[in-house]
């Protein structure tokens, strides 16, 4: 399974935040927030991973994730010139893809909840067509709205729609078969002139091969597309950090657990954040590993 993490776009509900930064990169609370995004990949146990942004930012990924081989991964680097729609992260990746099945999230969703790693797993060993994310929501008028039978298969699917037929919305984590690159490359640009992801869906629904997955009570789903979803996010992790001494999303320490790295390597990496709480963290953590020197 190959990882792609669209962190595109132009970020306008942001402004000015987003005057020179790219939204994915901005802070929420300790860590950039594409760390969320590539943390539920590596979770699901993804090593090969694709990173998409504008022509204007690619680099500065570049610049702070590396090839991803300090925390045991692949990462590798395309640029999307103009906003054209999530689906287009489908055909940029082609050749990233290759014959693999995929998993594409949005590089400002943030998803945690107990056992979301097995959840992701399973789904990906029994992956037939596409297994999308539902949320619960208070206003699915803001997202993809999925509507499902008893068996989780996709009955309907609108994108952002007036009156919503459900409040499950469809979240930013798409796992698809290898199938969706025929299938991106198929669609038509929206009236909007994007390559919508909601429409590649579609075509798996009406194949009855989409699932989609009830994210339920005690799961968090947040998006950052706001000044208040950002500023709630961080709240959010530094909450549930502080109150329960864990790090959400610390990718190095995902690292270890997953066996990417050993306790050798996230002790290095702790050293190298210096004084800062999360090195200090990632210290601790290296220490009380087994293999720990
Ligand atoms: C996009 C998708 C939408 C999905 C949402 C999740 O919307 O088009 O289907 O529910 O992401 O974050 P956007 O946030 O780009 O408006």
């Amino acid at each position: 399974m190959k990882g792609i993490i669209l962190a595109g776009g132009g970020g306008t509900r942001l402004r000015p935040l987003t005057g020179s930064l790219s939204k994915q990169l901005l802070p929420v609370y300790d860590k950039p927030m594409i760390y969320y995004p590539l943390s539920v990949l590596m979770l699901a146990g993804i090593r090969e991973i694709l990173v998409i942004s504008s022509t204007e930012h690619i680099d500065m990924f570049r610049l702070m994730l590396g090839d991803g081989s300090r925390i045991g991964v692949d990462i590798s680097y395309e640029a999307q010139p103009e906003p054209g729609g999530i689906a287009q992260a489908l055909t940029i990746g082609a050749r990233h893809i290759g014959d693999s099945p995929v998993a594409l999230i949005l590089g400002d969703n943030i998803f945690h909840g107990p056992g979301f790693s097995s959840v992701l797993q399973g789904s990906i060993r029994h992956l037939d067509g596409c297994v999308l994310f539902g949320y619960p929501v208070a206003d699915p008028r803001r997202y993809g709205v999925g509507e499902i039978d008893s068996e989780g298969r996709l009955l309907s699917l609108e994108e952002k729609p007036a009156q919503p037929r459900s409040n499950l919305a469809v979240t930013g984590l798409y796992l698809y078969d290898n199938d969706v690159v025929d299938i991106a490359g198929s669609i038509q640009p929206s009236a909007r002139g994007e390559l919508e992801i909601t429409e590649v869906n579609r075509v798996y629904m009406e194949q009855k091969r989409a699932q989609l997955i009830e994210l339920g009570h005690g799961f968090a789903w947040l998006d950052m597309g706001t000044h208040d979803s950002l500023l709630q996010a961080g709240q959010y992790v530094q909450l549930l950090g502080q109150r329960q001494g864990v790090r959400i999303a610390c990718v190095e320490e995902i690292a270890l657990h997953m066996g990417f790295i050993d306790a050798d390597a996230l002790h290095e990496l702790g050293r190298e954040l210096g004084t800062s709480a999360y090195g200090a963290y990632l210290t601790e953590v290296a220490s009380r590993a087994p293999e720990a020197v």
